[in-house]
């Protein structure tokens, strides 16, 4: 069936959010795993008997497979497919969970980490790819933060699965548990239908055409976009060979690489990993450490809806400049705070607060948008290979700061390393005027041409 003759299909817009909720169900993944083995730390360590180093390698190792998964997804997601990739990585899921649930000895808990840290390099870097392929461009910036909401929403899940699993201390439970959640993500995503542009990519335009007729629904639109497509098809580069050729995608790569970096220098999992740490050192008890650091989630949560429902209206630039402004504020004060001293019940409530305000900050921001621009800005044919490096560097600094944090603190004071954060926040404020695009409504394509056209950085959305 051809493009001009295809029958209108009503319900277009409403297919492709169903698809981009399920995608964004890896999203809930990304989140289990992040948040999972905070709770779990103390109780795998006495029952293994194990040292600190031991457990830094378990808790770190999955950071490490998710560098390996996100590296490797990008020649996956081009030879097999977005869809393939991402079922690859929901199998992964659900072996790793059980296996981490299972493990008789700390070497199995160790594989099963690093099983479940591919999984989730896989996924986090093929369902943003995914959805920025699949979206309508009037909701993409919103599908994509919905993906973030689902991270956002695994970590609260598995900060309150942990919590309740820790009156009887039962580890396995912790860490296996989230197989169930792997499992419905494998039986929803094997019903997706595969990206429309990859389908091109590889010359199966029958495939595509019906894609496009369940996602956009509308003749003109599918004709439009196939012709945008294969018009931009006509380059002959790919990947890394298109790295090495082309200056105009070295700069893409390079932004997009700088934005991860950006995304994690801002703080946000220093406060994810070590919440109940920083709420000690307030002076809290352990009870009320475990409710702050659900609260922590739960904002985290709420906060992400601000970013879904005003990044297609006011752009991402504003938003971004709002999110860094607000989390240098957060960061600051606490760190003044805890150089002053949090003695009265006033001055330790002020210090979560201000806390709470630096995450409010985050989730609004650098924690949808990063993600969104990241699989908006690479041409075509090296979006693979540029989103797999943005997201490898993303793990890598991820990895970088969980385990930088203790010896910060160590070394400088507690009180210096929230001002440090602080700092680059702002340090932010600048790059972003002097380099990031404002992708608010322009087409992938228009993207494209304005980035290989020479424009400056901040100028390819216009
Ligand atoms: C980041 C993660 C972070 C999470 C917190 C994501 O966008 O990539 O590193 O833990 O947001 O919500």
């Amino acid at each position: 069936m051809s493009a001009t003759n295809a029958p209108p299909v009503t319900h277009g817009k409403a297919a492709a959010i169903f698809v981009c909720i399920l995608a964004a169900l890896a999203g809930l993944m990304f989140g289990l795993d992040i948040g999972v083995i905070s709770g779990a730390q103390q109780f795998l360590q006495k029952d293994f008997g194990i040292s600190d180093d031991t457990l830094g390698w378990i808790v770190s190792v999955m950071m490490l497979g998710a560098a390996l998964g996100a590296l490797g997804a990008g020649w996956l997601s081009s030879q097999l497919g977005r869809k393939r990739t991402l079922i690859l990585g929901a199998v992964l899921f659900v072996g790793g969970s059980v296996l981490c649930g299972a493990a008789p000895t700390p070497e199995v808990l160790l594989v099963g980490r690093l099983v479940l840290g591919v999984a989730i390099g896989l996924a986090s870097f093929t369902a943003p790819l995914y959805l920025a392929e699949v979206a309508p461009e009037s909701i993409r910036g919103a599908m994509i933060s919905l993906y973030q909401l689902m991270i956002t929403i695994g970590i609260l899940v598995a900060f309150l699965s942990d919590t309740a699993l820790s009156y009887s201390g039962n580890w396995r439970w912790m860490l296996g548990i989230i197989a169930i959640p792997g499992a419905l993500f494998l039986l929803g995503v094997a019903f997706l239908p595969e990206s429309p542009r990859w389908l091109l990519m590889k010359g199966r335009h029958p495939e595509a055409e019906q894609v496009l007729q369940r996602l956009l629904g509308d003749r003109a639109a599918i004709a439009k976009e196939i012709g945008e497509i294969q018009e931009q098809l006509k380059t002959p580069q790919r990947g890394v060979h298109m790295f090495l050729q082309n200056a105009n995608f070295r700069r893409s790569v390079g932004l997009g690489v700088l934005l991860q970096v950006m995304q994690q220098l801002t703080g946000m999992n220093v406060v994810m990993y070590y919440a109940p740490r920083i709420f000690q050192g307030m002076g809290y008890a352990t009870e009320s450490q475990m409710w702050f650091t659900a609260i922590v989630g739960l904002v985290n949560v709420l906060a992400t809806f601000i970013a879904i429902g005003l990044v297609d209206k006011l752009g991402r630039k504003p938003i971004l400049y709002i999110g860094f402004v607000v989390m240098a504020i957060g960061l600051g004060v606490v760190g003044t705070m805890m150089k002053l001293g949090t003695l009265t019940h006033g001055q330790q409530f002020f210090t979560v607060g201000m806390l709470l305000v630096f995450i409010v900050g985050f989730a609004m921001s650098a924690g949808p948008l990063i993600w969104t621009l990241c699989s908006e800005i690479q041409p075509l044919k090296g979006r693979d290979f540029g989103i797999g490096c943005s997201t490898f560097t993303n793990w890598v600094a991820n990895w970088l700061v969980g385990l930088s944090f203790l010896p910060l603190l160590n070394s400088i004071g507690q009180a210096e390393t929230f001002w440090l954060y602080g700092a680059f926040n702002v340090l932010f404020i600048g790059l972003t005027v002097w380099l990031v695009p404002e992708t608010k409504g322009v087409t992938l394509e228009q993207i494209e041409r304005n980035l290989m056209a020479g424009k400056p950085l901040r100028r390819i959305g216009q």
